[in-house]
């Protein structure tokens, strides 16, 4: 690696996930030089071990569902088998050229891009070691963390990359097992539950809370659960694992609950991911850890030490690649003195791709009233949607949660919540009506293509000002 004259860069990113890459990109499009350090890949989890292969997982259980009820639509096929072999080399090709295309555009905005791993020491100086050996002195007028995070593990369970799988491994896995059991019912554990049940594996989830999708809103995590059980996944939730016993012919046992056990083929392990904080950071800077290992941040992202920010999965703030893209921009808004608008976390858009699909925006029905909100809600069910019956995929709905106003009539729109098909592509309405703080008579007077599954919204919000059509 050539020494750089340190003086060169307006910014110093650590990490090159998508809160680090989307800095590098947005810093680059506003005219600065930036230096990006990364030990692995450009793209990080969400394209390597994330996002993107769990998706493009997903997508082959959606072809095979498609296939298999093909004969409902007066098209014979042949009964379809799965080579999950192929269906892995699909991800991969999807995530090199992904990986292509990142890499070209860091490129073609002259980001310069050291392979190595990167450390903040005191007074904002940057150490790159090196993958090559060699060790590199950066510093820039700003230096952003953004090291992302890694699975957490139970321990007992420390993955093994055959029967004990972290969303790390299961990505990788290039055959099916039979049977599997998903420890943690968020949204990774639902996805590859979703995935795997698709293509015939036998799915156990164990969930320590009372409900799977602890986060969402209760009626949507309902429909999931109802949907899930339809698909043959079985749900235990309210019980804690105690360890795993594993046969020497292949699988293990896991044990769980008051004396109960499961013998399975593959263990996933999907239990949350923690922040990667650990060697980031030289003694003698300003930047402070919390109790949980992340990086503390004020609203803008700041860290304790003079021009430099964290960013994306080390801070704790909701792990999500597109909130990571939301501070990278704030952050290079704030190193030019734009003053952005700080992130309302709360209203910031979740998507999780297991089928029946859920998005949500906002306030659940629980949390407002949680926090002594007045609200009125409604429930529209895809039942009644003409695109859904077409597609034949009429589980889920949506659920509006209004702030009741003095006259009890719903004012504005504080949450929205869907479940069910192609919810993922639909939430944008629901997203800019709460940030938006739009009201249901505001809301209710724009027009849905007809037929959409987008009126189901449409049709939502029309019910909440007293006047239904549908
Ligand atoms: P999560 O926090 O969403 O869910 C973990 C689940 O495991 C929780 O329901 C928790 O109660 C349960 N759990 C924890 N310890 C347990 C134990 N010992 N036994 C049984 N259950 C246990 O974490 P997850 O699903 O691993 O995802 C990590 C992060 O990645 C999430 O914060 C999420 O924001 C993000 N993510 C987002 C996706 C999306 O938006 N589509 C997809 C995948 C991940």
């Amino acid at each position: 690696m050539d020494e750089p004259n340190p003086s060169q860069y307006d910014l110093v990113v650590i990490g090159g996930g998508p809160g680090g890459y989307a800095t590098a990109l947005y810093g680059a499009s506003a005219g600065l030089r930036i230096a990006l350090i990364e030990k692995d890949k450009v793209g990080g989890t969400c394209l390597h071990r994330g996002c993107i292969p769990a998706k493009e997982l997903l997508e082959s259980a959606a072809i095979y569902r498609t296939v298999n009820r093909a004969k409902d639509f007066g098209i014979l096929a042949q009964q379809p088998d799965v080579d999950w072999g192929i269906t892995v080399d699909r991800k991969q090709r999807v995530i090199d050229q992904m990986f292509n295309g990142l890499s070209h555009l860091l490129k073609s905005r002259k980001v310069d891009i050291f392979d190595g791993w990167g450390t903040l020491g005191p007074g904002g100086q940057v150490v790159v070691q090196g993958n090559d050996g060699q060790q590199v002195h950066l510093s820039g007028r700003g230096v952003v963390l953004a090291p992302g995070s890694v699975p957490r593990t139970i321990p007992g369970f420390e993955p093994d990359g055959a029967t004990i799988v972290t969303s790390d491994e299961f990505l990788e896995l290039r055959t099916l097992p039979a049977t599997a059991v998903v420890i943690g019912g968020g949204a990774i554990g639902c996805e590859f539950a979703s995935t795997l049940a698709d293509m015939g594996t036998k799915v156990t989830i164990l969930e320590a809370l009372p409900k799977i999708l602890p986060g969402c809103d209760s009626d949507v995590a309902q429909v999931v659960e109802r949907s899930f059980k339809k698909k043959g996944i079985e749900i235990r939730t309210g019980v804690a694992v105690t360890g795993h016993t594993p046969d020497p012919s292949g699988g293990t046992t896991v044990s769980f609950g008051e004396g109960e056990s499961i013998a399975v083929d593959l263990v996933v392990v999907s239990v949350g991911r923690r922040p990667l904080t650990e060697h980031v950071l030289v003694p003698g800077t300003n930047v402070g850890l919390d109790e949980r290992g992340y990086l503390i941040v004020d609203e803008h992202c700041r860290t304790g030490e003079a021009a430099v920010w964290a960013i994306g999965d080390a801070i704790a703030t909701p792990q999500l690649a597109h909130v990571g893209f939301a501070e990278g921009i704030g952050v290079v808004k704030d190193l030019l003195g734009e003053n952005p608008v700080a992130i309302d976390y709360g209203r910031v858009p979740w998507a999780i791709y297991c089928q029946p699909e859920v998005s949500f925006v906002g306030h659940s029905e629980e949390s407002a009233r949680a926090a002594g909100i007045d609200v009125v809600t409604i429930k529209e069910r895809y039942i009644g949607n003409g695109r859904a019956v077409i597609l034949g995929e009429t589980d889920g709905l949506v659920k509006v949660i209004a702030k009741k106003d003095p006259d009890g009539r719903a004012g504005q729109v504080i949450g929205v919540h869907m479940v069910g098909p192609w919810v993922t592509e639909q939430l944008g309405q629901g997203y800019l009506t709460v940030n938006w703080e739009a009201t249901v008579d505001e809301v209710a007077a724009f027009i849905q293509p007809h037929p959409s599954l987008s009126e189901t919204f449409g049709e939502s919000m029309l019910a909440l000002t007293g006047r239904a059509l549908h």
